[in-house]
């Protein structure tokens, strides 16, 4: 441990690394606040039984010996703040993930600041490793709050071996789950859930069925398709009557039966190396399929194609941990200039890994069947084609007559 705080509020998950750590801390005499959050990690899990587990966290670091432990239910606030942002923006990171694990961070962030001046703490203290994003991510945003609190990551000043770890829980009664060593590294919230290590790092292998918890296997999805219908109101999209947390949850069961979300990806890491991910992200891929589809009949071409860009500049932001960058602000507020047109329903066919987008209707559509119908009642004027042609064109046969004339005989 490099400098020695007097109170640490330290995100906790109960894990076995963040249980090490909490007690090493209170060895060392630190006053230890554990924070555990609820950001919907089980929500794609059948039966749920979330709250009970996390109470269950809470406990055991209080029973290791933390001054006080915290349970945050952060899921709304996650949705509103972070998650609906990102998809005004259709953020998808390298083009398919959409950012799960990076939207959390930023929020985990906060919410360490916040629990550490409600106790006068001097320090927070996160278990990520050195070679991820998430130290990243959490860091800047730590700085970006309060520049005057320390931000430990004790587990890249000295990493903690697997045998390493279960010998000191041994030795001092941390309670370590006797299931076996899970075979991979895991992170879930409502936004999707990310499976890493084991045998996905040799990027050939394919990711094994039982890596996958919230999306049907190909055989076990239904065999005709299902429809749905996703309205947005000024860009807050409503399912089943639901919004905010509970859509997000629905979405998940609904879509995730059909095997909707599931992404395999060689990514690029801010710390420079190439790693691969499997994602399963029912409810946010067809979120952000639908919320385009609406911006495909409600903008400008001009709109669409200036926003493209933007929207790609907001996934990196958000993947490279600068969420509280003033750039992030200004992106959402020129992506809020469009709600007063983003009303409208979209219909989706949900069947075998895709959702398909069906149908789609709004009262700002720009879509004019007049203009585009090839029967009868066409009001396109034919004729005025051929004078836009010719300026259109005009630079292009200016070039090729002057190119001609230049060329040596
Ligand atoms: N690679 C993803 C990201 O940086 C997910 C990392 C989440 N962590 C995990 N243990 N799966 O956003």
């Amino acid at each position: 441990m490099k400098q020695q705080p007097h109170t640490v509020v330290l995100a906790y998950s109960g894990g076995l690394d963040t249980s090490v750590l909490l007690k090493q801390y209170i060895l060392a005499g630190v006053r230890v606040i554990a924070m555990t959050l609820d950001l919907g990690e089980s929500d794609g899990v059948a039966g749920g039984g979330a709250k009970a587990e996390l109470d269950a966290v809470r406990q055991k670091a209080l029973d290791l010996g933390a001054a006080d432990a915290v349970l945050i239910d952060a899921r709304e606030r996650y949705i509103a703040e972070h998650a609906t942002l990102a998809l005004h923006a259709n953020a998808l990171y390298e083009g398919v993930y959409p950012l799960s694990a990076a939207l959390s961070r930023p929020l985990i962030a906060a919410l360490l600041v916040e629990t550490a001046h409600k106790y006068g703490a001097d320090s927070v203290a996160h278990g990520c490793t050195g070679k991820g994003n998430d130290q990243v991510r959490i860091e800047l945003a730590v700085r970006a709050l309060d520049p005057d609190l320390a931000c430990l990551a004790p587990l890249r000043d000295k990493p903690l071996s697997r045998p390493d770890a279960m010998d000191f829980a041994k030795q001092h009664g941390v309670p370590v789950s006797t299931t076996a060593a899970k075979p991979y590294s895991i992170d879930a919230n409502l936004w999707g859930r990310s499976i890493e290590a084991g045998i996905l790092e040799d990027p050939w292998n394919a990711p094994p069925e039982e890596a996958y918890a919230w999306t049907a296997a190909p055989a076990d999805r239904p065999r005709t398709a299902e429809e749905i219908v996703i309205s947005f109101n000024n860009g807050i999209p409503t399912f089943q009557g639901k919004t905010g947390v509970a859509l997000v949850s629905a979405l998940n069961t609904v879509t995730g039966r059909h095997g909707i979300g599931r992404i395999d990806l060689v990514e690029d890491r801010v710390v420079g190396v190439k790693s691969r991910e499997v994602y399963e992200c029912p409810a946010s891929i067809t979120l952000i399929t639908a919320h385009k589809a609406l911006e495909r009949l409600v903008l400008s071409r001009d709109e669409l194609r200036f926003k493209a860009g933007l929207d790609q500049k907001y996934s990196e932001l958000i993947y490279d941990g600068l969420w509280p960058s003033g750039l992030r602000t200004a992106l959402d507020a020129f992506n809020a200039a469009f709600f007063p047109r983003m009303t409208g329903e979209i219909r989706l066919s949900l069947h075998d890994g895709k959702a398909t987008v069906v149908g789609s209707r709004s009262p700002f559509s720009l879509y004019s069947e007049a203009l585009a119908t090839y029967g009868r009642e066409d009001a396109f004027r034919h004729d005025a084609a051929e004078g836009f042609i010719r300026i259109w064109g005009l630079p292009l046969e200016v070039g090729a007559r002057i190119n001609r004339e230049a060329q040596p005989r």
